[in-house]
């Protein structure tokens, strides 16, 4: 038979896997766009990896029926990314969280702590993949600068920390992409109830300022990328990020804009005050920053909002709605020095309209659950006679 002739073996071999992943392996790593467009779906890339092996395949072996299997997959984008065992846990949606300490592991999913106990041999191998991670994203983390905070290649952060100043290597990482969630998927996860998800689609409809707070992990950006969604397509929206979390595939007119860490002499460092400075040369709509952390942002943001930037959004990290006005009153301070409070507490009653504040709780084993939206405080444009802030608690 024809296909005898041309495969004489029903599987593929070892050599020929290899052969093939190293030919799809030259293709992605040429096509940049090919890499950062994983930012956006996962699946859409373990598809796209599928499409080259088969390719690959038939190319090789015309006319057999070789199946590309999810583990040849697994094994391209391990190979690919070199990130071992680590990419089985990157592509697991269930995943949140990896923390490797030393050859130890522990994932979190489904909001659930799992200790996996000693995956790796040795320590080199876990050197190997911060080699690796390293040469991914042209970073260093070395005796003289012990840590590294970094996104993989699909957009996961990560952060590690190697002795001496730590006991042991640490390498932390929050997973991309875990769910994409829309408003009514965090209303039936009773993040809120209906009253209040009818609130927040009123809120981004009129334009309204709004300021998600809450702790690490309460669920910040999740609420931010589902109201993102919601602003209509004809809108300019500006994005500025640490990491590429917020995605809009359906918006025409959106511009992502991603702060850079310095950590090479030949890289300029990029802070958000800058991405905020030329959003606002850009002429949006609405500007999203993703996390206001920095003093001249917060400041450059109040300002950009005060001068009429309707429908923008961002988050905090407070540990209430009011402790949001404080955390922003003491970076716009810690910025321009010379300001007086009452001045930056109406710069930051008219650029607010409300403040959502996220709040969680843990499990016995300290698992973070039931994340809900805790207050919302509507913020009035003037300050009282005395010069507090005028609220509502909805
Ligand atoms: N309502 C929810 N139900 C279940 N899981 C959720 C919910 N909201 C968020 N998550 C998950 O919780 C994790 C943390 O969420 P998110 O990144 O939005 O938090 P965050 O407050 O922005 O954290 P950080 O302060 O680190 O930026 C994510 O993996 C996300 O998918
Ligand atoms: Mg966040």
């Amino acid at each position: 038979m024809l296909r005898d002739r041309i495969c004489d073996q029903d599987k593929l071999t070892k050599d020929d896997e290899k052969e093939i992943i190293s030919l799809i392996k030259k293709k992605i790593k040429n096509d940049d766009f090919f890499v950062n467009s994983s930012f956006f779906n996962r699946d859409d890339f373990k598809g796209k990896v599928y499409l080259l092996l088969k390719d690959e395949i038939e190319k090789k072996y015309p006319y057999s029926d070789f199946d590309v299997e999810d583990n040849l997959i697994n094994k391209a984008l391990s190979e690919i990314f070199g990130l071992g065992i680590l990419e089985k846990f990157l592509q697991d949606r269930m995943v949140t969280d990896i923390f490797i300490q030393d050859n130890e592991m522990i994932i979190i999913k489904n909001g659930i702590k799992e200790y996996l106990g000693t995956v790796f041999n040795s320590l080199d191998e876990v050197y190997l993949i911060i080699d690796r991670i390293k040469s991914n994203t042209g970073k260093t983390v070395d005796q003289r600068v012990p840590f590294l905070n970094t996104v993989l290649y699909d957009g996961s952060r990560c952060s590690i920390v190697i002795p001496p100043i730590s006991d042991r290597v640490y390498i932390s990482i929050r997973v991309f992409n875990c769910i994409d969630f829309e408003l009514e998927d965090l209303l039936r996860l009773n993040m809120f109830n209906k009253k209040d998800y009818d609130i927040l689609k009123d809120l981004v409809d009129k334009k309204k300022n709004i300021l998600i707070a809450g702790s690490m992990g309460s669920g910040k950006t999740t609420l931010l990328n589902t109201l993102v969604k919601l602003i209509p397509k004809n809108e300019f929206i500006n994005i500025i990020q640490d990491v590429p979390e917020i995605k809009l595939k359906e918006h025409p007119f959106v511009r992502m804009l991603c702060t850079r860490t310095k950590s090479r002499e030949s890289d300029n460092e990029i802070n958000q005050d800058r991405l905020v400075f030329e959003t606002l040369r850009m002429k949006a709509d609405r500007i999203i920053v993703g996390e206001v952390r920095d003093s001249m942002a917060a400041y450059q943001m109040l300002q950009a909002l005060n001068t009429g930037h309707r429908g923008s959004f961002s988050t905090i990290h407070a540990d209430s709605a009011f402790d949001a006005f404080l955390k922003l009153e003491t970076l716009a301070m810690e910025y321009k020095t010379n300001i007086s409070n009452y001045v930056v507490k109406q710069m930051i009653s008219r650029a607010i309209d409300v403040v959502l504040f996220l709040d969680y709780e843990k499990d016995e084993d300290f698992n973070i659950c039931n994340r809900r939206l805790k207050e919302l405080l509507l913020v009035d444009n003037n300050l009282s006679k005395r010069g507090d802030y005028k609220l509502e608690y909805l």
